[in-house]
């Protein structure tokens, strides 16, 4: 009998090596090869690289290491979920049924973030499912690529059958648990997406100028790699905020998975080093690699790529028609002509590009799906194999919206208001798994079996400047949304999402800390 009635032993990770290719696999994902170039593109190439590391260094590796801390502490309790852990963790400051408020606020969040993302990220990971197969038959060579993108998302059956693929190899995986399942299929699949990535970002070095002398490959390193002062200057808030959406997007924060997938360590692991290599196995495939991919072939090619009356206006409005028209569809519309313009080639590199997409997309989607599952059976004590398949009815209603609404009604204002999303629950993060749970234990907890010391300062920057540096893009995107408005269907999305997470959530903590919150009083200490 394990902790607070918890019939079996949990689940761990079986070696150290799988549990960083996890991690690294939960973090990259489109985020790194179609997010990332799509924000630098949107926020003025060089512009957008200023904030981004400032937020890497004074957001992400901070939030990663209490993450990181807050999962293992949820584990030691038999727990995979946002409410109950920090629950706990702010019981270290208040009363149980206070600490019950602030468990049921993160737990709701996060529940909601992770399900709404998934709505449509599954989507876009059974599209690039369907491009590796269309690539390799050359089904969208000589053809017009954006009336092709649209005729295959308008053939429903089609896409369900690309997406079905995709969630049934997830949900097989998961049902087997996680050393089991997950472990044994992102040791396979990680090494081959580095190895897919670096083949590709081979290519494009050797590409040069391959349709046009006058665009090369390095116009498009150019826009990423020279800073932009003057944009950044006259679209500052935008900027900061898209930067800090991204991090928070590529290394998978404010969502609950890290804390998942952390809490599957022993309680003395390590988690401070193995923080920080999540975060460097991340940077690498999204600033070195997913830098190196999309943003330098479209320039390469832009010639068959931009429209003839934009070309003709030059290389400044041909950069600008890329930033603007570059999107979470950029990869399946406009791409696709650059292979094309490759011949033979193309139909290689396509379905490499494209199977490289699905496998980031896949081990990332996973861990959401851990998630979920990890909710059904620890919160509400259901088998995991019943769990694993009562998620993926859900995820089919959620995606049910992004095949009838489509892509600019819902899936990009969706995305856009997940940004704000992960924001608010990386606040709580610092909120409840560091000022509640106190700064002392944090500390405490980090340094706990760890293989380095993290220096003091950022001990400094995770109580101090985070917080404050998280109000920018919090406060700035809520404005954003009273301004701007969200589209009914989205909001509707959102509310039913909030809603649902906090009921289950309430539910979970006080079916398992009933007694203790009804005296009001600390009764369950590992
Ligand atoms: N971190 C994941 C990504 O970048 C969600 O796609």
């Amino acid at each position: 009998m394990g902790v607070n009635g918890l019939e079996q032993e949990r689940d761990q990770w079986a070696s150290k090596i799988g549990l960083i290719l996890a991690m690294a696999g939960n973090a990259v994902g489109l985020g790194n090869f179609v997010r990332f170039p799509t924000q630098v593109a949107q926020n003025g190439g060089g512009a957008f690289m200023v904030p981004y590391f400032l937020a890497l260094f004074l957001l992400g590796i901070p939030i990663m290491w209490v993450e990181w801390v807050a999962g293992r502490y949820g584990g030691k309790y038999g727990h995979g979920t946002i409410g109950p852990t920090y629950y706990l963790m702010a019981r270290e400051s208040l009363k149980p049924k206070s600490a019950l408020i602030m468990g049921t606020i993160s737990g709701m969040v996060a529940f909601a973030g992770v399900t709404l993302l998934n709505s449509y990220y599954l989507h876009l990971i059974g599209w690039s499912a369907a491009y590796t197969w269309f690539s390799i038959t050359g089904a969208y060579f000589g053809k017009n690529t954006g009336s092709f993108f649209s005729n295959y998302l308008s053939n429903h059956a089609e896409v369900l059958l690309f997406w079905g693929i995709t969630i049934v190899t997830i949900a097989i995986a998961v049902g087997r648990g996680v050393s089991k399942g997950i472990e044994k299929w992102v040791k396979i699949m990680m090494p081959l997406l580095y190895i897919f990535a670096i083949i590709m970002v081979g290519y494009v070095f050797v590409l040069g100028s391959p349709i046009n002398p006058n665009w090369s490959t390095l116009d498009g390193f150019s826009f990423i790699w020279s800073p932009n002062w003057v944009y950044l200057k006259e679209h500052f808030a935008t900027v900061m905020l898209a930067a800090a959406g991204q991090i928070f997007f590529t290394l998978s924060l404010g969502m609950g998975i890290i804390q998942n997938y952390a809490s599957y360590l022993g309680p003395n692991d390590d988690v401070a080093l193995s923080g920080i290599a999540t975060v460097s196995l991340n940077e690498f495939a999204e600033v070195i690699l997913g830098g190196s991919l999309a943003i330098p072939l479209a320039t390469a090619y832009a010639p068959k790529i931009v429209p003839a009356t934009v070309l003709s206006q030059g290389k400044g409005a041909a950069l600008a028609w890329i930033g603007h028209k570059f999107g979470l569809g950029f990869a399946y519309t406009s791409l696709p002509n650059a292979f094309v313009s490759m011949g033979q080639a193309g139909r290689f590199f396509g379905a490499l590009w494209f199977l490289l997409l699905w496998f980031a997309g896949w081990t990332s989607a996973i861990a959401m799906y851990n998630y979920l599952v990890a909710l059904f059976e620890e919160d509400l004590n259901i088998k995991r194999s019943i769990g694993t398949w009562i998620v993926l009815l859900i995820y089919f209603i959620l995606g049910l919206p992004v095949i009838y609404i489509g892509l600019d009604k819902y899936v990009t204002p969706l995305d856009n208001w997940i940004s704000f999303q992960l924001t608010l629950l990386a606040l709580l993060d610092i909120i409840v798994a560091v000022y509640l749970f106190k700064p002392s234990n944090f500390w405490e907890e980090l340094h706990k079996g760890a293989y380095t010391r993290v220096p003091t300062f950022y001990k400094w920057i995770t109580l101090i400047v985070a917080p404050i540096f998280l109000l920018i893009p919090l406060v700035g995107t809520f404005k954003g949304f009273v301004s701007g408005g969200i589209p009914g269907s989205v909001g509707a999305a959102i509310i039913i999402m909030f809603i649902i997470g906090a009921v289950e959530t309430y539910y979970a903590i006080k079916r398992k800390y009933g007694e203790e919150i009804k005296e009001n009083k600390v009764l369950v200490k590992v």
